[in-house]
């Protein structure tokens, strides 16, 4: 059974030029001590402050023959990758359309370099109109490789509980592609303390903001029927949901004894939390523990959870070779190694690959 990672990410070369040609968040930098390149991408780090120092970033990011190195170290087969956050975002509504074209068409050349060994899920060009985000997504299943698109949380500004992207989530419904939902924007960064958490480097925001904000936007999807209405949209969350298997309970008891839904006619007809993580949600292995792990596949089954790595992100800190295994990575086989039963290898397989090659359609 192959091994498939469907969380991993890039920015082909184009976007990088884009990132280092920008003055404000999200942009690429080197600045000193090292005078190597920095990115500087999340809304914790916009302005950032003299002591913000962004992130290194390499070929890793943008050269594809390093993501099947890494590939081959770890022994995965298939890649599915997605442009890495924050995406066309922040793309000037009249640039968004071409844009967002012109970057999946470079993905899917990418993947045709190696057959059968990378597929992708397309980037939607969120800031254009709603026709333009619709043409994109129907354009997408004409192309070889992509199997969906991945997407942030911010909708058309708003949230993915906007009416107004109704079109959008019946277009993907249509089409059957699975969304890949991913955090970016976290929390804001008062939460974290007076400095925003700066003390910290990025441990807040990307181990709390990203699942959080993860959880509150499907929680949004849920409470304002998105799944009522299409009940076909298939949604893959990252980081196993953020903590919905943990808080699917406690979601599902608020709703139950909430007066306003009730006098609103809210409660009546309505799919609960479980029915859509069983049926409509499929969560990533990316949680770094048996815990997680045994919680995700508790809530959407051992055969709707699926292995990632979120490379390039969270690299060794130290490098002791090329060919050395990442930490982020083995943490991530172990914990699904650990959270099965002797008797349970099926199981194991499914999650490490097999279940993505049956949902994601990975074949040519
Ligand atoms: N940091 C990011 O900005 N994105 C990821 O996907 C992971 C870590
Ligand atoms: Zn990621």
């Amino acid at each position: 059974m192959p091994i498939v990672d469907i969380h991993t990410h890039v920015y082909p070369p184009s976007y990088m030029e884009l990132l280092e040609s920008r003055s404000t968040v999200p942009y690429v930098r080197s600045t000193p001590p090292t005078n190597s390149p920095r990115v500087f991408i999340l809304p914790s780090e916009d302005p950032p402050s003299t002591t913000s120092t962004g992130r290194p970033i390499g070929p890793e990011y943008y050269d594809i023959s390093q993501k099947i190195a890494f590939m081959d170290t770890h022994n995965i087969d298939i890649s599915v990758i997605s442009l890495a956050n924050p995406w066309l975002d922040f793309l000037p509504s009249s640039d968004a359309a071409a844009a967002a074209e012109t970057l999946n068409n470079d993905l899917n050349t990418t993947c045709d370099r190696y057959p059968g060994r990378l597929f992708a899920f397309g980037a939607l060009p969120m800031s254009a109109s709603v026709e333009e985000i619709v043409s994109e997504i129907k354009r997408l299943p004409g192309m070889k490789y992509m199997r969906g698109v991945v997407m942030g949380t911010s909708g058309l500004e708003k949230g993915l509980d906007d009416e107004r992207l109704n079109e959008v989530w019946a277009a993907l419904e249509e089409t059957g592609q699975t969304v890949f939902l991913h955090p970016h924007y976290g929390l804001p960064k008062e939460v974290y303390g007076p400095t925003g958490g700066e003390e910290y480097g990025f441990v807040l925001p990307l181990a709390l903001g990203f699942p959080l904000e993860t959880t509150i936007a499907v929680s949004r999807m849920l409470l304002s029927g998105v799944w009522d209405r299409y009940q076909g949209l298939n949604v893959l969350l990252a980081h196993s949901g953020g903590t919905l298997p943990f808080l699917a309970g406690r979601l599902e008891s608020c709703i139950a004894h909430d007066g306003k839904l009730l006098r609103e006619g809210k409660l009546a007809n309505r799919r609960t939390a479980w029915d859509i993580l069983q049926n409509n949600i499929l969560l990533d292995a990316v949680v770094y523990s048996e815990v997680g792990l045994k919680a995700a596949v508790d809530v959407a089954g051992a055969d709707r959870v699926l292995f990632g790595t979120d490379h390039p992100f969270f690299p060794p800190l130290e490098k002791n070779g090329e060919k050395e295994k990442w930490l982020s990575v083995t943490t991530n086989f172990k914990a699904i190694k650990d959270a099965f039963g002797p008797g349970e290898m099926e199981k194991v397989e499914g999650v490490l690959g097999g279940n993505a090659v049956k949902l994601l359609r990975l074949e040519i």
